[in-house]
């Protein structure tokens, strides 16, 4: 099963792609969590990476395509994954469909994570993230046991460098020029599945596993 997460930063692509990952068994694939752990493993690539990012700019196709088409030829990902912020500009998903169709291969489903720009400011200020294992909290919505502690694995939560809100305000006006096409292209594909992602995160997934099967 090879599944796309659509939607706004803050959408919840990625709280639920976890979860998807780990029903049916895939891969969970977040170009933004490989770009990040470059960025804190000081690698050429996150340094790279990051000048675009602080300013909420996306990194370039060239840059993101080649990590994106090395990482799904992994062994682990015969059976299929989830990408979460992948692909999210046209000619990124076209590389995508090109490399797949050259393995006579195709996604199955992209599901759009519907959430109004209103409610993407408050998700962002109240998002927490662990450093340790990528796991994502909201202080008020999704909160972890312990205030400011991972569930999983006891480290300390941080917030991210970009939810700053004048950087949350640059991501979404790109988010909208430049990703939001895409729904319009998986749905001339008809593969495009729309989820109200203003719901709780239970209900979210809910809809989304009735979809998947
Ligand atoms: P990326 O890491 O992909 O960030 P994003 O798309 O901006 O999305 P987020 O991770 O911020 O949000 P999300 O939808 O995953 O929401 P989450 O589940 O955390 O990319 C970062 C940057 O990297 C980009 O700006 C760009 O520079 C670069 N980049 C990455 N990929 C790229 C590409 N392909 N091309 C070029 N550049 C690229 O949820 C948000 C919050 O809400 C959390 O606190 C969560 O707990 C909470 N929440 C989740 N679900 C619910 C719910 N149902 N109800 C209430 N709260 C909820
Ligand atoms: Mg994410």
């Amino acid at each position: 099963m090879k599944i796309i997460m659509l939607g706004a930063p803050g959408a919840g692509k990625g709280t639920q792609a976890k979860m998807i990952a780990e029903k049916y068994g895939v891969p969970h694939i977040s170009t933004g969590d490989i770009f990040r752990a470059n960025i804190k493993n000081g690698t050429e690539l996150g340094m790279e990476a990051k000048k675009y990012m602080d300013q909420g700019l996306l990194v370039p196709d060239e840059l993101t395509v080649k990590i994106l088409l090395d990482r799904v030829s992994n062994e682990d990902c015969k059976n299929g994954y989830v990408l979460d912020g992948f692909p999210r500009t046209i000619p990124q998903a076209e590389v995508l469909e090109n490399a797949l169709n050259d393995i006579n291969d195709k996604i199955d489903y992209a599901i759009d994570v519907d959430v109004p720009d209103e409610n993407i400011v408050n998700r962002m200020g109240g998002r927490r993230a662990c450093p340790g294992c990528g796991a994502t909290y909201h202080v008020e919505f999704i909160p972890p046991k312990a205030e400011g502690i991972c569930d999983t694995c006891g480290k300390e939560l941080i917030l991210r460098d970009d939810d700053k809100p004048e950087t949350v305000k640059n991501r979404l006006e790109v988010y909208h020029k430049q990703t939001q096409p895409l729904i319009e292209f998986y749905q001339k594909k008809e593969i495009l599945r729309t989820v109200d992602g203003t719901a709780g995160m239970e209900d979210v997934f809910a809809a989304i596993t009735a979809i998947l099967g």
